[in-house]
């Protein structure tokens, strides 16, 4: 029944948190002034965090591909298994579209410069 590691558990659980931190802080950030130097120093924390979390979910999905440990038994072929799959690619994709969205921004903008 037990599928997954226990380190891509805590993987998980730890992504899904810092995923919600990063997006409160990111709206949070955009309602400050753009002339507040505490905006700038929140972007840079806010921007790591989302680099990092970026680099955690690759590594998560490698170290998925490489154990491949999902659905080995029959459940693996019923509606709901398929379902979750589906509802798993489909927010693996929303959050790679946000982290990219979040370095196209931050050139557009020329966050470099302004750091
Ligand atoms: C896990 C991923 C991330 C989440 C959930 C997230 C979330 C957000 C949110 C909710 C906003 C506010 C949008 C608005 O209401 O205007 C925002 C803004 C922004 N984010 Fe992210 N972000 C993430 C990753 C990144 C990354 C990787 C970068 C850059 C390397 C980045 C750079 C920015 C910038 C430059 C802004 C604009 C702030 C402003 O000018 O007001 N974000 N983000």
């Amino acid at each position: 029944m037990n599928r997954y590691s226990p380190a891509l558990i805590v993987l998980h659980w730890a992504l899904a948190l810092a995923l919600f931190v990063a997006l409160f802080m990111g709206g949070d950030i955009a309602s400050l002034s753009n002339d507040l130097d505490l905006k700038v120093d929140r972007l840079v924390v806010h921007m790591s965090a989302g680099g990092v979390i970026g680099a955690l979910f690759v590594v998560r999905l490698v170290a998925i591909y490489l154990s491949r440990p999902i659905m080995t038994d029959k459940k693996a072929n019923n509606r709901f298994a398929k379902l979750v799959k589906a509802y798993h690619l489909a927010l693996y994709f929303v959050v790679f579209a946000i982290v990219l969205s979040g370095i196209a921004i931050a050139i557009q903008i020329n966050m470099k410069g302004i750091v």
